[in-house]
């Protein structure tokens, strides 16, 4: 059976996004997808991390096209990190949807053999070694069925914004966050609402408020401490 496509779209620093049919909502800001991932989640989460400790284990929050995931396997290549890699998809872009994505053309140009479309090749449920640096498993499960406990330095959330999944910022939900995360593990995410901030809060984390990417005022990155 073919795949629904989403409509691909041109955000403002050259790099795609889709379009989600079913939410009607982009996968990333349209001020730049590549951007916004470099901001939220490699600068205020990874390298924030990686300035104390070199091994570091992460959880996603929705692979969708794949680009934080790409983005993360290059910057530890870079910094000589040792990551292992979960994150979850309940709704899978097809191969064919993702090799029209430019994010390689973007990141690496001058590399002929893209790790990006490797991501997406790989079996689901199965952890693999894509490089000495980089440990990676994809779960075609939904986010309401995690159920780790003291397992990740940092969280990724990078699910839809809670006018199209409020399901998904419920207390229930950043709970399980809460208890996935090891001690003195984070997360961040690009959504700064106050109601969002209440319910990070209500849970447990110490909040924090940063500058956001282009086109946000502000991003959060909360603590377990
Ligand atoms: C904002 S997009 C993720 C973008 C992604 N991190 C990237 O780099 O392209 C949110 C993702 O969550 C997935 N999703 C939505 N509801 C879900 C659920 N209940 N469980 C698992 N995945 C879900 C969507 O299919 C979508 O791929």
């Amino acid at each position: 059976v073919a795949k629904k496509m989403h409509e691909i779209l041109d955000t403002h620093d050259g790099s795609h996004t889709l379009l989600s049919d079913q939410h009607g909502v982009t996968y990333h800001s349209k001020y730049g997808a590549i951007t916004e991932t470099n901001h939220v989640f490699i600068e205020a989460a990874l390298r924030f991390k990686s300035a104390i400790q070199q091994n570091i284990r992460i959880l996603e929050i929705g692979f969708g096209t794949g680009l934080n995931a790409y983005a993360t396997l290059l910057e530890a290549v870079k910094r000589n990190l040792k990551i292992v890699y979960t994150t979850y998809e309940a709704f899978p872009i097809s191969e064919e949807q993702a090799s029209t994505l430019n994010y390689h053309e973007q990141l690496e140009p001058e590399i002929g053999n893209s790790n990006f479309m490797q991501l997406h090749k790989l079996d689901w449920n199965n952890q693999q070694f894509i490089n000495e640096n980089f440990q990676f498993k994809k779960i075609n499960q939904t986010f309401q069925t995690i159920e780790d406990e003291g397992l990740y330095d940092i969280i990724y959330f990078d699910a839809f914004a809670p006018e199209s999944q409020p399901e998904l910022w419920s207390a229930d939900l950043l709970s399980k966050m809460y208890t996935a995360l090891k001690p003195e593990g984070l997360l961040t995410t690009y959504c700064a609402k106050g109601i969002v901030k209440r319910t990070f809060k209500s849970v447990g984390f110490t909040l924090e408020t940063l500058q956001g990417p282009p086109g946000k005022r502000e991003m959060i990155r909360v603590s377990k401490i």
